[in-house]
């Protein structure tokens, strides 16, 4: 089996080390233009020249849960897509997502802005049952964030494309259900895939459907969100802040008014990266399943994009 590495912004030698190891007899290499033809890539953020060059791939193996990106290139038809399934994302998604949920909720920010200034001050504590977390998306991510916050007892919505149960979370599904499941979340956490049908899911329209006070999470994908639409519901006060992770052009560029905002908590698309040594395990079990003819996880449907 013949193996081509292609990560942008990824150091190569840990990862070959590693796939050499979890694979023994495969040829794995990283790509170069004109290389050999592989059976599988392992990919993120291959230019098209990649999968032109490669067109024969039985196997593109992305080393993140998001193929969005993938999936704007020309990728060779008969190559199944295959994404990363937890592989360790999931429980940092749960930490940063409860986090910025209870940081927001127990007025963290506020408490440490007193302190600075040398004040020993008290907040009213809040109501929990007036924290309704909704969480769009209950993928494997989704899903790990909203039983997670079902343990600090808040009350959790969850909103997918097709009907869930999860213990302990109010689950809406599809389009019909949407409008309601916004008004009745305060918070919401975004987790969907990025596709043409979640792509400015977060504007005007439906932010303004979230209670009064509302504060949004967004961990999935910058293009979710219509910037500006955020901007001028925080202006009005409908929106009370927001934890970004993820934006429209990263790195985020220092003009944008984003930076400026005090109830605006940004980080660096850094909610839940991929840990090496899991994924590595991961993509090695899922090249042996695919050229055993196995059913592999996480094979992205190329109609849903997702
Ligand atoms: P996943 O397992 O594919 O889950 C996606 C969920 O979204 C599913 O529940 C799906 O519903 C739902 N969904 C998709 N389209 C929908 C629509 N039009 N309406 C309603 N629900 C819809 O994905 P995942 O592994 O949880 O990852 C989610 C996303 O997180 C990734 O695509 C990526 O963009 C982002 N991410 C970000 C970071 C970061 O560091 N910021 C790290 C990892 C991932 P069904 O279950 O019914 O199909
Ligand atoms: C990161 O954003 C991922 O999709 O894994």
């Amino acid at each position: 089996m013949r193996i081509t590495f292609c990560c942008t912004g990824t150091k190569p030698e840990p990862w070959l080390a590693g796939l050499r190891q979890a694979l023994p007899g495969a040829e794995i290499d990283v790509w170069h233009p004109g290389a050999a033809a592989a059976d599988h890539a392992v990919v993120w953020a291959p230019p098209q020249q990649f999968f032109d060059e490669q067109a024969q791939l039985r196997g593109i193996f992305n080393i993140g849960a998001g193929v969005d990106a993938l999936l704007k290139l020309r990728l060779p038809p008969q190559a199944t897509v295959v994404r990363l399934d937890d592989a360790g994302m999931s429980v940092q998604m749960a930490e940063y997502v409860c986090h910025a949920v209870i940081r927001h909720f127990r007025e963290l920010d506020a408490y440490e802005a007193d302190v600075r200034a040398g004040k020993w001050s008290y907040r009213k504590p809040s109501e929990r049952a007036q924290f309704p977390v909704g969480v769009m998306g209950l993928g494997v991510l989704g899903a790990r964030v909203a039983q997670t916050l079902t343990q600090f007892e808040f009350p959790v919505m969850g909103w997918s494309s097709s009907p869930k149960t999860i213990a302990g979370v109010r689950c809406f599904a599809g389009d019909a259900q949407f409008r309601e499941f916004l008004q009745a979340s305060r918070v919401l956490v975004n987790l969907l895939p990025l596709t043409p049908q979640t792509q400015d899911i977060m504007r005007m329209e439906t932010l303004s459907l979230l209670q009064s006070g509302g504060y949004v999470i967004n961990v999935a994908r910058g293009a979710h969100l219509v910037d500006a639409d955020l901007v001028a519901l925080l202006d009005s006060g409908h929106l009370a802040g927001a934890m970004l992770d993820v934006f429209r052009s990263e790195p985020l560029p220092s003009e944008h008014p984003f930076w400026r905002y005090q109830n605006i908590t940004i980080t660096p698309h850094t909610s839940a990266r991929t840990m090496r040594d899991q994924t590595i395990v991961q993509i090695a079990e899922k090249m042996r399943a695919l050229d055993a003819g196995k059913h592999v996880a996480g094979t992205v449907d190329m109609l849903r994009a997702y």
